[in-house]
């Protein structure tokens, strides 16, 4: 029997080959198209962090946020109905470290820029319960304390971002709460109208008229969704302004249906991925409704004040 001479009988020469091969291969298939531009895009819109947001997102960092929202609004209808359009890659292209998350233990914040306004994001921070009384969101009040304009200028110079003394100055005079909120604005923003679904102009004729009566779902509706916000009657809030003042007696219908589906961006979400057309235009009736009644009942207080003032003035 003549001996085996290959490379295949001599087991060290073997696996060094074996590793060089394997090597050289994960080399070209892997490392080195982690040089081409094409793997890391970039929009045209997509900015370096400002200082402010940058400091904000290493507070975000810091908290855990992560831990319970994720950032990455996948291309699945459910997604995109309820967060608006899909995450791009090229929108990442400043994302280090990647903040994506893995558990939705509350909503994506992809596209959270907008969304809300900055007074919204202040308070709902401090005390997320006062619009989702179930939330299990922590209370964030104890970032109200002045934000760390070292950090942030450490930050900017590592990640080689441009920044000005004012920009670190309003850093130095800004809260953590600010900060953070600062940040929760720019998320997403890379796309401007970056709400997937809206209303169409067709749906702008109230179909549904006459439609008097308000359904007991929608009173539950309103305190569920607007309350919030909007008061249980439409009195106001810090947030909003009473109803009786937003909205005139002589609005066009389709007017409150359209801000309501569509959201109005930095002051109220859009809310057409979360109810159907019909309980919208019902709100919308409602809203309406409830300013009607304010404005009837300033107009009877008003008249009760008078004659108290006239009977104490006698006395
Ligand atoms: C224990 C899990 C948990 C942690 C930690 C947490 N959140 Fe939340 N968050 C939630 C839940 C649940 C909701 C949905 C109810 C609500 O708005 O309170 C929510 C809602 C939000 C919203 C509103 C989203 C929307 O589209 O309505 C924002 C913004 C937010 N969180 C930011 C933060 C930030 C910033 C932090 C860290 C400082 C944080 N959250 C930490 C659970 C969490
Ligand atoms: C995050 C807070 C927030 C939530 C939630 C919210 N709104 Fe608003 N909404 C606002 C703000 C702020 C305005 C602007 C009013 C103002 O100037 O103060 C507004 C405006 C409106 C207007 C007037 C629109 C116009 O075109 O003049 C209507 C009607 C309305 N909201 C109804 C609703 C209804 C119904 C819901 C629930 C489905 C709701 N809102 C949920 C904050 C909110």
């Amino acid at each position: 029997m003549s001996k085996d001479n290959s490379i295949y009988s001599k087991i060290i020469p073997l696996v060094i080959a074996m590793t060089v091969v394997v090597l050289v291969g994960t080399v070209i298939t892997m490392a080195m198209p982690l040089l081409r531009d094409d793997m890391h895009p970039k929009l045209e819109s997509t900015k370096e962090y400002t200082a402010i947001e940058l400091e904000g997102r290493n507070i975000y960092q810091r908290e855990g946020c992560v831990n319970c929202h994720s950032q990455m609004v996948r291309p699945l209808t459910a997604d995109v109905v309820r967060y608006g359009d899909y995450t791009k890659a090229g929108e990442e292209f400043y994302e280090r470290p990647f903040l994506w998350g893995s558990k939705r233990t509350g909503p994506d914040l992809g596209r959270n820029g907008g969304k809300y306004s900055d007074e919204w994001q202040i308070i709902h921070l401090k005390n997320p319960q006062k619009f989702f009384p179930q939330s299990n969101m922590p209370s964030y009040a104890f970032l109200d304390r002045p934000a760390n304009a070292v950090d942030a200028e450490k930050s900017m110079k590592s990640l080689k971002y441009t920044y000005t003394q004012e920009d670190i100055d309003q850093v130095a005079n800004s809260t953590e709460l600010e900060a953070l909120t600062a940040y929760l604005q720019s998320l997403g923003s890379d796309i401007p109208d970056n709400m997937y679904v809206k209303v169409e102009y067709s749906d702008y004729e109230n179909t549904m008229a006459p439609m008097s009566i308000v359904s007991p779902e929608t009173k539950v509706a309103f305190v569920d969704n607007c309350a919030g916000c909007h008061g249980t009657e439409g009195e106001g809030s810090d947030i909003a302004a009473p109803f009786s003042d937003v909205i005139p007696a002589d609005i066009i219908d389709g007017n409150l249906f359209v801000s309501i589906a569509n959201g109005i961006p930095y002051t109220m979400p859009s809310h057409i991925g979360i109810m159907t057309k019909r309980r919208i235009w019902e709100l919308a009736l409602y809203a309406k409704e409830l300013a009607n009644k304010k404005r009837t009942a300033i107009i009877s207080t008003t008249n009760t004040d008078m004659s108290s003032v006239d009977s104490s003035d006698k006395k």
